[in-house]
């Protein structure tokens, strides 16, 4: 603050009542603008504090689960000259979530959400994207080893009636990878509309395995999302905008509110898939029964680990298989995941299992699951640091003219990812799935040690990461690293790297039709 200039001329000594007088002056000119600041900081606080109130679901306990969850269709294909082929269409639709009215959705071949693609390791599949919407979209395959040309970030947009057929050979190990727009400034809106949906590799190690697979029967998408609504039943996008976003008062999941599942065997296995804007999770079961945590974000883990709860932020995914018993019913729920970021939120509910009176009999999940390669950085091409603060990483905001990182094909690297915040933030990277070294210098947790896409940075902690960039190497179209609070991702928390052969000079494109003009300051 720059002093008025009463406060300077106050130190020249003129007669003793006017110096008092002069300096209750110069006090006031001081205090009250002052003053002033409390004030406003204080009625801000008190705003926040009032929408994470509202934006808060009602404590465990309370939902009556009466509608059966929904479960989204599996995505059909042809197979033409050897490639798997779908096809998918954003379009507007509108969707029956509260008494209050029909609330306008977005969705892919529906009104909300999208079909479950599932595709072979070892396939070349394409997807033919036609776009529906009335406003440009893009489609990210989130979690997906692929060319930077074909990961649908804001490199390509697909405008209104206009399709795009990205193709690539699936060539990752068996997982539960999703889909959803990354346009330009404007992925928050469109995912909280209803634009995602999942996308399950295979591979034949995984279906080795006796683990419940058959979907919609022992194995479910179960896409966790948290929405508010006004009177008139459509979405509240801007209520709860707080540090972190929009945080939703209802529970959705796969777009159902209040959701019962009917489980007809011993075990059922669980994709789950925060597909929450902002919100984190830390899901458990209501009576605390332990459950098998088997897959992470880049697939099976190498042992399952049994647990109790499971944290998820923002994009990230775990497979779980519970056991249930004859006739009961058990709710999944989310405990309070983290004070500092959702003042006022308690434990709430997310769903309920119900169990036939009679089970089909499921195999017990296996000691053992993969073999993963030992996550050593010994061999690291180069080290490199990401702070994550405000909404920025190393003080920079994306832009779209500026390759952050250009790494080599064929080389691993290590990313040391620093929470700069008291507040989570979470951070993720396309084309890759990493292995997290250590967390705050020590060994990440069992089930922080498979391949990973997606982390959530707790406030203040140091993550380093293992990345590898195994091929495709493009010096013009960058890939996506960000911060997947997709509020955050949209105001700029975004960096772009390229992938290059040794020695190759990168040569950065803009997207198409891009009228971004933030690299110009
Ligand atoms: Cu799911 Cu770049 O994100
Ligand atoms: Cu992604
Ligand atoms: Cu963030």
């Amino acid at each position: 603050m720059t002093l008025p200039p009463a406060a300077v001329s106050a130190a020249a000594p003129p007669a003793p009542p006017r110096r008092r007088r002069r300096r209750r002056l110069v006090i006031a000119l001081v205090t009250i603008p002052l003053a002033v600041i409390v004030l406003l900081v204080g009625a801000a606080g008190i705003w926040f504090a009032t929408n994470a109130v509202r934006a808060t679901p009602p404590p465990a306990g309370t939902l009556d689960f009466s509608a059966p969850l929904a479960v989204p269709p599996l995505a059909p294909s042809r197979v033409e000259h050897g490639v798997r082929v779908f096809e998918l269409t954003p379009q507007e639709g509108s969707s029956s979530f509260v008494t209050g009215g029909e609330t306008p959705t977005l969705g892919y071949d529906g009104a909300y959400l999208g079909p479950t693609l599932v595709a072979q390791r070892g396939e070349t599949v394409r997807v033919d994207v036609t776009n529906g919407l009335s406003d440009p979209t893009t489609v990210h395959w989130h979690g997906m080893h692929l060319p930077a040309a074909m990961d649908g970030g804001p490199y390509s947009p697909i405008a209104p009636g206009a399709t795009w057929h990205p193709e690539w050979t699936i060539d990752q190990p068996a997982a539960t990878l999703w889909y959803h727009p990354h346009l330009h400034e404007r992925t928050r809106e469109q995912v909280d509309a209803g634009l995602a949906g999942m996308f399950l590799v295979r591979d034949e190690e995984e279906s080795a395995l006796p683990l419940p697979r058959e979907y919609g029967v022992d194995d479910f998408p179960v896409i966790v999302q948290d929405r508010s609504f006004h009177s008139d039943g459509s979405f509240a996008g801007g209520l709860g905008m707080q540090f972190d976003g929009v945080l939703g008062d209802t529970i959705l999941v796969n777009g159902t509110v209040a959701p019962y599942l009917e489980v007809g065997t011993e075990r059922v296995r669980l994709r789950l898939l925060n597909g929450s804007s902002a919100r984190m999770y830390d899901l458990a079961f209501a009576d605390g029964r332990p459950f098998d945590l088997i897959a992470t974000d880049g697939g099976l883990l190498e042992e399952p680990v049994r647990a109790t709860d499971i944290p998820l932020s923002p994009g990230e995914r775990a497979e779980i298989v519970v056991a249930m018993s004859p006739g009961e019913r058990v709710v999944l729920r989310s405990e309070a995941p983290d004070p500092a970021l959702h003042a006022g939120s308690a434990a709430f509910d997310v769903m309920e299992l119900r169990a036939a009176a009679s089970l089909t009999p499921s195999p017990e999940v296996p000691t053992r699951l993969a073999n993963l390669p030992a996550a050593d950085d010994a061999d690291a091409a180069t080290e490199r640091t990401f702070v994550m603060s405000g909404h920025s990483i190393n003080d920079r905001e994306m832009d779209l003219g500026r390759a952050d990182v250009v790494a080599t094909v064929g080389t691993s690297e290590v990313w040391t990812v620093r929470n700069g915040n008291p507040l989570p933030h979470s951070f993720h990277v396309h084309d890759t799935q990493f292995r997290i070294l250590s967390v705050d210098g020590a060994p990440p947790p069992p089930r922080l040690a498979g391949f990973k896409d997606t982390i959530a940075l707790e406030g203040e902690r140091e993550y380093r990461l293992l990345v590898r960039f195994e091929d495709y190497a493009d010096p013009t179209t960058p890939y996506m690293y960000h911060c997947h609070l997709l509020w955050h991702e949209d105001q700029g928390m975004m960096g772009q790297f390229l992938v290059v052969e040794p020695g190759q000079r990168p040569d950065l494109k803009r997207p198409e039709g891009d009228t971004d003009d933030r690299h110009d300051h």
